[in-house]
């Protein structure tokens, strides 16, 4: 075995010596019910066991939000980390030494390059902003009232007037130029490759694990172009999978059960210098559902702290729907005068921040309030809106006496009686209690469901997948069809088939990753009897049949000549006879 290297052979031997059912079991209790184990998920807000888990198929899958995966996907799930490190968690539970080294960027030879190019250009910003070149950044840090220690708590650097100083660094030390445009630093020009940032503070952003991945470059001498020009998208800086300064709050966070989110760099940094650590940055980007659980994850309380601008508003209620959907209600800090957290520090002092820090508003007086922006609740319309949107919030609240006690806030509010209240939200209620996962399962026409189920067990079942090529069974879904091909060139190197391997395997290619997940479904019995197969395969040529079928007809429709339409004819003949053969074979 290479050093450093985890091949896909020592990853399929830590697979085969840990058992899904025992690695949940030691983050959650499960039970036993007939062939699967149940549990309450992990994954959204829920009491009742609605995580199914599969010892057989060593795959677990959530009836209520969906989620799914393999025993790797649950601990990165679940522990927030990357592939490479919930390899290294079972491979030790498993007692299976591993010659790997730390971090999660040694996983992978290819993105290894971009971590070393980020390397040497981490080490040239910082060293920048102490020389010469970087008085006037310095100047600028110091007029915005911060001690120049921030500048090593937050390895802030400095990129160069010149446009090639970091281009001719990199050619020095021999990076070739694919992996340098690879990792968003340089771009491409008539006149060669030049440097992407110029003259520039720097904020570097580092992802989850801690490694530097991406920067935002901030303008300090007036400059009239963008505040901050921040990295693209890259295959390492995925900005929904970032929060700033993630890896640097992680203690903090965990001390004080509760993690702030502001909108920015200096917010971030100004509440650093007044002792407050548990602080990451959305950095104005949209707040995904990903942002949400990696949230979720972090602490019990989310403590939403954006800017006291009507964007930062907008901002708190786009970022609450999210954390609602993953079934966290967090807690809500306005500051008033339009102020983001850095000017009010300045202009209130470090204890009136610490004091709105402390007592953070519950999110219904946020929202009581928030609906009320641009309305004149003495005018009908505005009122009946208003308590529209307000029955909407209401309806996710579970717990009785805290939506009582706001009803009766909004009874007050409204002046409408608590009781007609009531009535409006019960009205709600009945017609929206369905999970999400369900509705989507149930669209399912029988021929979609029976490609999927087929799918489903050919891809546990090395025998069963070939029948799908020995019957050449014609799939409608394309993206199924793209599956099978990439399992037949997956099975040319191994012998066996089971989803969970799968999941492993093609662990890089997101799409394929989707496609599998949406195929799991462990409500499917463990074992399908041969005549089942062949229900779903009749099923699935009946569409092809009928498929042929219309396009002949429609054939016929435009046929001019006698003897077109009497081929035509011949053509669908042949195909009922066939149908019909078929039919009586399988019975
Ligand atoms: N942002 C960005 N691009 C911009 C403006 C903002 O990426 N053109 C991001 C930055 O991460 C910024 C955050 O959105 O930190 C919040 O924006 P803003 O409040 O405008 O910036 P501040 O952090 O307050 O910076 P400053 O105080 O220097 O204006
Ligand atoms: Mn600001």
């Amino acid at each position: 075995m290479k050093d450093n290297v985890l091949t896909q052979d020592i990853i399929a031997k830590v697979q085969e010596n840990v058992d899904i059912v025992d690695v949940i079991s030691g983050y959650l209790p499960l039970s036993n019910k007939g062939k699967n184990f149940f549990g309450v998920c992990p994954f959204h807000s829920d009491h009742s066991p609605s995580m199914s888990v599969s010892r057989e198929k060593q795959i677990y899958k959530c009836f209520s939000c969906g989620a799914s995966g393999n025993v790797f996907n649950f601990v990165m799930n679940y522990e927030n980390v990357s592939f490479i490190d919930a390899v290294k968690i079972l491979a030790s539970k498993a007692g299976i030494p591993l010659n790997i080294k730390t971090s999660n960027y040694k996983d992978n030879g290819r993105l290894q390059v971009l971590y070393d190019i980020f390397d040497v250009t981490q080490k040239f910003y910082k060293n920048n902003i102490n020389t010469k070149d970087g008085e006037k950044a310095l100047e600028f840090i110091k007029n915005r009232k911060f001690d120049l220690n921030i500048i090593k708590d937050f390895d802030l650097g400095l990129s160069l007037k010149e446009d090639d100083k970091l281009v001719n660094l990199l050619m020095k030390k021999g990076f070739n130029q694919t992996d340098m445009l690879r990792t968003g630093l340089v771009n491409k020009s008539e006149r060669g490759l030049k440097d992407m940032y110029i003259n520039r503070i720097m904020f570097p952003i580092y992802n989850l694990q801690g490694n530097l991945v991406g920067y935002s470059g901030r303008i300090f001498n007036g400059e009239k172009l963008n505040k901050y020009f921040n990295t693209k998208e890259t295959e390492i800086f995925k900005k929904g999978e970032i929060l700033y300064n993630y890896h640097r709050a992680k203690n903090a966070v965990k001390d004080k059960e509760q993690v702030i989110v502001v909108e920015g760099f200096f917010a971030t940094i100004r509440l650093h210098t007044i002792g407050v650590d548990n602080v990451v940055a959305t950095l104005g980007t949209a707040f995904t559902k990903n942002h949400a659980s990696i949230l979720k994850r972090m602490a019990k309380e989310i403590v939403l702290c954006f800017d006291g601008d009507n964007a930062g508003s907008d901002a708190t209620n786009s970022c609450i729907k999210e954390l609602e959907k993953v079934g966290v209600i967090p807690k809500i800090i306005r500051l008033e005068d339009n102020l983001d957290p850095d000017d009010y520090v300045l202009k209130y002092g470090k204890d009136r921040m610490l004091e709105k820090i402390n007592n953070p508003m519950n999110i219904m007086d946020y929202k009581l309030n928030y609906y009320k922006k641009n309305k004149d609740l003495t005018n009908t319309q505005d009122l009946s809106k208003y308590v529209n949107e307000m029955i909407d919030e209401l309806k996710l609240i579970d717990d009785d006496i805290y939506r009582e006690l706001t009803l009766k806030k909004l009874s007050d509010i409204s002046k409408i009686s608590v009781e007609i209240l009531k009535q409006k939200l019960d009205d709600i209620e009945v017609a929206t209690k369905i999970p999400r996962y369900e509705m989507v399962n149930k669209k399912l026409s029988k021929y979609d469901m029976a490609e999927r189920n087929l799918l489903f067990y050919a891809l546990n079942n090395k025998e069963i997948f070939k029948k799908i090529k020995d019957e050449n069974l014609k799939f409608n879904n394309q993206e199924y069809i793209n599956l099978i091909m990439t399992v037949n060139d997956y099975l040319n190197e191994h012998d066996t088939l089971k989803i969970s391997s799968l999941l492993t395997y093609f662990r890089d290619n997101s799409d394929m990753i989707n496609m599998l997940n949406s195929l799991i479904d462990l409500d499917l019995k463990d074992e399908c009897s041969i005549y089942e197969i062949n229900d779903y395969i009749k099923v699935i040529k009946e569409r092809t049949t009928k498929k042929k079928m219309n396009n002949l007809k429609n054939n016929m429709k435009e046929a001019s000549t006698k003897d077109e339409k009497k081929k035509l004819l011949e053509q669908m003949f042949n195909i009922r006879k066939k149908e019909l053969e078929g039919a009586n074979k399988n019975d």
